[in-house]
């Protein structure tokens, strides 16, 4: 398996990745919503305010002669307005269905949080099951005091982490992110 940072020319294997496998998990209908925003996340966003990083498998995992996308996890900017932090939320994240439950995701997360760690993001933050994004350092948020950018129908799902020394107790300020995300029936 290799991990990578970038979209190199992907968008359409990428869209096409994260449409198939919320389609499988959870119906067709939000499949295409997902699709759809991954779609608007790829043309809309500037760069500075995304980074994409993906997994595939490579001809020496599988019996094809081509590398196969088989992961994909998208963090935009989230900004604070009081808080000069820099803060990235990862969503959405897909797994291609057949390599679900063999550790890809948490690979690539990992992956995922060094690199931006690396490159000077503060903190990380994402909006799913605690139990899967628990495993790999993400944390229940007080919407109290890391506010987020629309009203969250679920949450228990507000979780995220510092990337630093300083531990995220809270971020100050009125929440604002990409314009793609800004759409209230995906929070
Ligand atoms: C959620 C998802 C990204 C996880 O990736 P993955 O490669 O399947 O996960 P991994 O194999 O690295 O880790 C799975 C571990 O998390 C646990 N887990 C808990 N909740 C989970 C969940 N909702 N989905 C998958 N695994 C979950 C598993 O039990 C497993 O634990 P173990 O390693 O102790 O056995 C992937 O399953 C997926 O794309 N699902 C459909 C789309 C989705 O729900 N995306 C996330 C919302 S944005």
């Amino acid at each position: 398996m290799i991990l990578s940072e970038g979209i190199a020319g992907q968008e359409a294997q990428i869209i096409a990745l994260f449409e198939a496998t919320f389609a499988a998990s959870e119906g067709a209908s939000e499949g295409a919503v997902i699709g759809d925003l991954v779609r608007g996340l790829l043309s809309k966003t500037p760069s500075e305010d995304i980074y994409v990083f993906t997994a595939h498998d490579t001809p020496h995992d599988t019996a094809h002669d081509k590398d196969r996308l088989i992961g994909g996890a998208i963090f935009s900017r989230l900004v604070y307005a009081e808080d000069p932090r820099s803060v990235f939320i990862l969503s959405p994240m897909a797994v291609a269905s057949p390599r679900q439950g063999q550790g890809v995701g948490q690979a690539l997360l990992r992956h995922a949080l060094t690199k931006l760690r690396d490159a000077g993001v503060d903190v990380a933050i994402t909006y799913g099951d605690p139990a899967f994004y628990g495993k790999i350092g993400f944390e229940p948020l007080d919407p109290e005091r890391v506010a987020a950018p629309l009203p969250l129908s679920m949450p228990i799902g507000w979780i995220g982490q510092s990337l630093t020394e300083t531990p995220l107790v809270a971020l100050t300020g009125a929440c604002s992110c990409v314009e793609a995300l800004n759409d209230p029936s995906i929070w």
